[in-house]
């Protein structure tokens, strides 16, 4: 594997690994305001994130690769709002898709078109979640601050149509 683009993939284990415990914080930051709905949301994002992570892990190593399992920051817990909650939520992800494209972009860029062509189930990936992000931010902007809002989006986040992985 050229090492330039194992130094990327390793790169982007640490942002799916930052993310899984982003998403896990923001679980625990609603499971304990009593919003069961959007921390059942958020755990099972947190789990999905770390798929992400292992996958590219599963990866390095099968092509000869070395992946690096890194430390992880503290994430934030410190949010004043259901829609500061969701603001990062969508900030996270267009972090990370900003992250691929460019993993995307060096690999044309070395003609790694093995590497290129894992990636786009992550593009695929990005696409989904970010319109997920959007979708319930703009439902929360609707509700603004009135609070059986508040309680009707918590109960129904699970049924909204949202996009699921790609296959
Ligand atoms: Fe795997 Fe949502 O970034």
């Amino acid at each position: 594997m050229i090492k330039e683009i194992e130094q990327l993939l390793n790169d982007q284990i640490k942002y799916e690994a930052k993310a899984s415990a982003q998403y896990l914080s923001m679980a625990c930051w609603a499971d304990t305001r009593g919003y069961n709905g959007i921390a059942d949301f958020f755990y099972t994002q947190s789990e999905e994130e770390r798929v992400h992570m292992t996958k590219l892990v599963k990866f390095i190593n099968e092509r000869s690769g070395n992946a690096v399992i890194p430390a992880v920051d503290k994430p934030r817990d410190d949010f004043k709002s259901l829609m500061e909650l969701f603001e990062t939520f969508l900030e996270s992800e267009e972090f990370v898709t900003g992250k691929i494209n460019n993993v995307i972009y060096e690999c044309l860029q070395h003609k790694d078109y093995n590497v290129h062509n894992f990636m786009q189930w992550y593009v695929a990936e990005q696409l989904e979640e970010e319109a997920t992000a959007r979708t319930l931010l703009d439902k929360l902007k609707i509700i603004g601050d009135d609070k059986s809002g508040h309680y009707l989006f918590d109960r129904d986040i699970n049924t909204f149509q949202v996009a699921e992985e790609p296959k």
